[in-house]
């Protein structure tokens, strides 16, 4: 199986999907990165995985869905059967969704449908919840609204800041989105309306449900 990562940023998710890939846990080859910031540090894991790279930087198209468009047909020339999203800072167009309906993947720093959207962090602080955590679902077109596939819970300190919650939830990400990965990968997901069951994993067992099995 085949797939891409589009990444924005520094692209700390991205390396732990490709190391997993490169230890053989993940039997699937990254096929390509595609990435809208020349300056993304995805850019240099790539190159460390010698993984393809491809640099579509928005102002060359006109529109949102020129945009997708031309990602949708790169992806599709590449034989990509799963997109993983990992800071990726574009919201994806309903072209782009359709064409790859329920084989997109996403990381949020937020036990969703707390806190979507950006400044996710600062607004969990604000609000005083007292847990936060990570999610990794599918994309609908909506923003961080799609299928849930696995969520770990992190506790919210009195003394946190942005950044150190931030870094304690990422521990987490790093470790659910690979298994998520993984389970598609290996065929265990199904989707039923918005219901996402992964087959034969144990849903027993916190801070993570279901339950990690490889990382
Ligand atoms: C992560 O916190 C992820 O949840 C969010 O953006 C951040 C990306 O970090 N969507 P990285 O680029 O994977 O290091």
């Amino acid at each position: 199986m085949k797939i891409a990562v589009l990444a924005s940023g520094r692209g700390s998710n991205f390396k732990k999907i490709a190391e997993a890939v490169e230890a053989g846990k993940i039997r699937a080859e990254i096929a390509l990165l595609i990435t809208d910031r020349e300056t993304a540090g995805a850019i240099n894991i790539a190159r460390e995985f010698g993984i393809n790279i491809c640099y579509l930087p928005f102002k060359k198209f006109s529109n949102r869905e020129t945009y997708d468009e031309k990602i949708v047909s790169i992806l599709k020339r590449e034989g990509v059967s799963l997109v993983c999203l990992a800071g990726y800072m574009r919201i994806v167009t309903p072209t782009f969704v359709k064409a790859f309906e329920n084989r997109i993947m996403n990381i949020h720093p937020s036990l969703l449908p707390a806190f979507p959207g950006l400044g996710v962090h600062k607004k969990v602080l604000e609000y005083g919840a007292k847990f936060s955590g990570a999610t990794v679902h599918f994309i609908d077109t909506g923003v961080d609204t799609g299928p849930i596939i696995i969520q770990a819970v992190v506790p919210v300190k009195p003394e946190d800041t942005p950044d150190t919650l931030a870094n304690r939830i990422l521990e987490w990400e790093h470790r659910i989105y690979p298994q998520a990965v993984k389970w598609f990968v290996e065929g265990r997901i199904t989707i039923n309306e918005r219901k996402v069951t992964v087959k034969g994993a144990s849903y027993d067992s916190p801070p993570v449900v279901p339950a990690l099995e490889d990382f």
